[in-house]
C-alpha cells in the first residue's frame, strides 16, 4: 500500500485511493465545486489542489488537483501552504467574477476568507463549466442528454444540436446538483407540492429545456403566494 505524508502525518492507503479522499479520511478539509462522491472525478474547478513533491526532492514541488491525483508511495502533501491558499483564493475571486449569485461559491468565499474580489468584469454567468450536471445525466440518471459542445468562448452545455432530447426524462437532477443555477433546487420538499415553479419564473438555466421541472426549496413562487394569502388574510381581519 502506498505510503504518503500528509500535513506531516505518515500514513498508507489503499492504491487508487485519491489526496482528496486521502485528507478527507484524515479530517483534513479541501474545498471542492465540481467534485461529487456519487459521480467520477472532472478535475475542472481545481479548488481542492494541493502541493506535492517527493521525499527524495522535496524541494521541487507542484500544484495538483486532489479529487484526481491518487496516492503515491513517497508523496509529500501540503492542502494548506500559502501557494495552495493564495491560488485557492485567486480562484475562489475568479468564480466570484463569473457567478456572484451563486450561494455555494459565497458560501466557499467566506469560510476560506476571501474579503474582496478584485476582478472588475463581473458577469453573473449561469455555468461555469464544472460538468456537474453532465455526470450526473450520464452517470446517475443513465440519460445522457446533455453534453458540452464547442471549445474556448464558443464552450457550452447541451442537447445534442441544441434540439430537445429524446433521452430526457425531466427529472431536474442537472438543476439539482448545479452551484451556479441562481435558483438553486434544494431537493424534493415534502410538504408541498411539486410546483413547477422554476417554469414560470424561467431562470436563466431553464433557457434551454423549458419544460424542465424542478423541485426548489424554498420555493419563491410557492413563498410569494404564502406571503400573498397570509397579506389577503390580514386584510380580511381586519376588515371585519
Ligand atoms: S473538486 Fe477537484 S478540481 Fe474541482
Amino acid at each position: 500500500m502506498p505510503k504518503i505524508r500528509i500535513n506531516g502525518i505518515d500514513f498508507e492507503f489503499e492504491k487508487g485511493t485519491t489526496l482528496l479522499e486521502a485528507a478527507k479520511f484524515l479530517g483534513i478539509e479541501i474545498p471542492t465545486l465540481c467534485y461529487n462522491e456519487g459521480l467520477s472525478p472532472y478535475g475542472a474547478c481545481r479548488l481542492c489542489i494541493v502541493e506535492i513533491s517527493y521525499a527524495n526532492n522535496p524541494n521541487n514541488s507542484k500544484i495538483v488537483s486532489s479529487c484526481t491525483y491518487p496516492v503515491e508511495d513517497n508523496l509529500i502533501v501540503r492542502t494548506h501552504s500559502q501557494r495552495v491558499m493564495r491560488t485557492r483564493r485567486l480562484l475562489l475571486e475568479m468564480y466570484l467574477a463569473t457567478c456572484p449569485q451563486s450561494k455555494i461559491i459565497q458560501d466557499l468565499a467566506s469560510k476560506w476568507e476571501v474579503t474582496q474580489c478584485r476582478f472588475r468584469n463581473i458577469r453573473y454567468d449561469d455555468c461555469i463549466y464544472c460538468g456537474l450536471c453532465v455526470r450526473m445525466c450520464k452517470e446517475q440518471m443513465d440519460g445522457k442528454a446533455i453534453s458540452f459542445v464547442q471549445r474556448g468562448y464558443k464552450r457550452k452545455i447541451t442537447t445534442p444540436f441544441d434540439k430537445k432530447s429524446e433521452t430526457c426524462r425531466l427529472c431536474g437532477g442537472c438543476i439539482y446538483i448545479c452551484p451556479a443555477c441562481q435558483a438553486r433546487c434544494q431537493g424534493p420538499n415534502e410538504k408541498e407540492p411539486i410546483c413547477n415553479a422554476c417554469v414560470a419564473e424561467n431562470p436563466p438555466c431553464l433557457e434551454a429545456w423549458e419544460d424542465m421541472k424542478c423541485y426548489m426549496d424554498p420555493c419563491a413562487w410557492c413563498e410569494q403566494e404564502k406571503r400573498e394569502k397570509i397579506r389577503n388574510e390580514k386584510v380580511k381581519n381586519i376588515n371585519k
